[in-house]
């Protein structure tokens, strides 16, 4: 419950690495007015930072190692059941590095949302920094979008743009979207939880 009285979402952040941007939504849910809490976080790479830190939070946390699983389909019957135990009701991908498939993603539809380091409908997929240098753009940025059964294709819910600066490299333009990133992806969720209350 939150200090107004209203039930918190429960999210369940999706992780493959450091997890920076999950980082990001625990600190947001600390705050009590948040409409949302972070109840679960699953990893498919039992190595993933991320899994730590949500430990050090107290938070639940979950290594489904894909590579243990015969098929796409058998690892995320065991994401999908895994969500249902924690009663999770909105699943955020936060650098989860793992194609869906569209039986899951309908599952899920308009509750699971994704961060992706570009201006979509540009640059879907990997090294959209590289992309953007090579393009010549002057701006580039981030979108929170929600999952669907096309990759990086759902509806925006947010973006935030940056200035592609003379002699930027990949590594400058990420570390300049990271930090937008850590801001509308609290934002977004919280957009998100607000609208299924
Ligand atoms: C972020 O750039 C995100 O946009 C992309 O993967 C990266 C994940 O970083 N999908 P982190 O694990 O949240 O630090």
């Amino acid at each position: 419950m939150s200090q107004s009285g209203k039930l918190r979402k429960r999210v369940a952040v999706l992780i493959s690495g450091r997890g920076s941007n999950m980082n990001a939504l625990i600190e947001a849910a600390k705050d009590a007015d948040y409409p949302a809490q972070i109840s679960l976080v699953i990893s498919n790479r039992p190595a993933a930072r991320g899994l730590d830190v949500a430990r050090s939070e107290n938070i639940a946390a979950v290594a489904i190692d894909h590579a243990g699983f015969e098929s796409r389909e058998d690892f995320e019957q065991e994401l999908h059941k895994t969500l249902l135990d924690h009663d999770i009701e909105i699943i955020a991908c936060a650098g989860f590095m793992r194609k869906l498939t569209a039986s899951f993603t309908r599952k899920w539809e308009g509750r699971m949302i994704n961060i992706h380091p570009s201006l979509l409908p540009k640059y879907k997929g990997l090294n959209t920094h590289q992309r953007a240098l090579d393009a010549g753009d002057k701006e580039h940025g981030c979108t929170v979008h929600y999952v669907t059964a096309e990759l990086d294709s759902g509806p925006n819910i947010m973006q935030a743009t940056v200035p592609v600066l003379p002699g930027d490299m990949p590594d400058d333009l990420a570390a300049r979207i990271l930090v937008q990133e850590h801001r509308i992806f609290p934002l977004s969720l919280a957009e998100v939880a607000r609208k299924q209350t």
